[in-house]
């Protein structure tokens, strides 16, 4: 059994192996409704936690469907309603969950609570987003740009507005699947530092670019998120809003992109803050693609951890 914790900590033979089952696995349910079951059932008998402490619609549904697809069954808690929420440790929750479950998967805060569920669930546990990182969604989204535009590898990814979570997770897999990176955005909303070095060391080159037109010249694939993370305090909204408008992706942004350039967003969008609607429903977006394929990557990533 192995955890899913972060691109940055998965080996990248391992990682092109998840997008190429994801890849296998849908073209295998032949467009079938989503609810009918696949063909393979490898988590007949298993059943899989979905923690939740923060909000979600395409997480909480892609893994429930996903599981469901494959024979297996969900139980989906929110943390505030665990003893979780009411002073049990981590640890201790991990290992009783650990004896009725087979797998893991928690959206949470701070991200030294999915290492302490890790550090002592005796099952695989998933990362579905912290404060920090959001793997699942990259894994999907290279997924998309691969199944729209073949290898992602040379390419070269823009991503403009809030260094967040979902943007540190695109600088790991810059490292991983080998594809360069430039960050537009404010100088306090720079991604972390250690995730800059983590893709250079790898030998991709990144560039933080404060113009966005310049930015996005040549992109291959133009990225943003919401101006304002689950994490955010509230208090920051406006400002955040006031420097980060100048990063929005809109038409006049992509057109300086290559004219064959793909638009993602992870969603939930805040149409006509970071992203026009003209961009999210115009021809360069692949959106909806992405959010489908959070259940097929997903998929192949439980079936990873799980050795099934
Ligand atoms: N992109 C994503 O993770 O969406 P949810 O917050 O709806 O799960
Ligand atoms: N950066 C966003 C992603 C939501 C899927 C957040 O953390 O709220």
């Amino acid at each position: 059994m192995q955890h899913f914790l972060d691109i940055h900590r998965t080996d990248p033979a391992e990682l092109r192996a998840m997008i190429d089952a994801a890849r296998r696995m849908k073209a295998a349910r032949g467009g079938r409704p989503h609810g009918a079951p696949d063909d393979l059932q490898p988590l007949a008998g298993r059943m899989v936690a979905l923690i939740f402490e923060k909000p979600s619609t395409r997480t909480r549904v892609s893994f429930d469907v996903g599981i469901r697809q494959m024979g297996g069954e969900t139980m989906v808690l929110s943390g505030r309603e665990m003893q979780l929420g009411h002073g049990e440790t981590i640890a201790d929750t991990a290992r009783v969950l650990s004896r009725y479950v087979d797998a893991i998967m928690i959206r949470t805060f701070e991200e030294a609570t999915l290492e302490e569920m890790a550090e002592f669930a005796t099952v695989p546990v998933i990362n579905g987003l912290t404060n920090r990182t959001h793997p699942c969604q990259i894994m999907a989204d290279v997924m998309t740009y691969e199944e729209h535009r073949g290898p992602i590898t040379g390419r070269k990814v823009v991503w403009s507005g809030d260094g967040n979570n979902v943007c540190a997770s695109w600088l790991h897999a810059a490292g991983q699947f080998g594809f360069d990176f430039t960050f537009t955005g404010p100088p306090t909303l720079d991604p972390e530092a250690e995730w800059i070095a983590f893709a250079r060391a790898r030998g991709v080159r990144v560039a933080v670019e404060r113009d966005p037109f310049r930015a996005v010249e040549d992109a291959d694939l133009v990225v943003t998120d919401t101006w304002f993370s689950m994490h955010d305090p509230e208090s920051a909204r406006e400002r955040r809003h006031n420097q980060l408008r100048p990063y929005q992706v809109n038409e006049a942004l992509m057109a300086r992109a290559k004219p064959d350039a793909l638009f993602m967003h992870c969603l939930p969008a805040h149409r006509n803050d970071e992203v026009t609607s003209a961009v999210m429903d115009g021809p360069h977006s692949v959106v909806w693609d992405e959010a489908e394929n959070r259940l097929h990557a997903q998929k192949a990533i439980l079936r990873w951890c799980l050795g099934v």
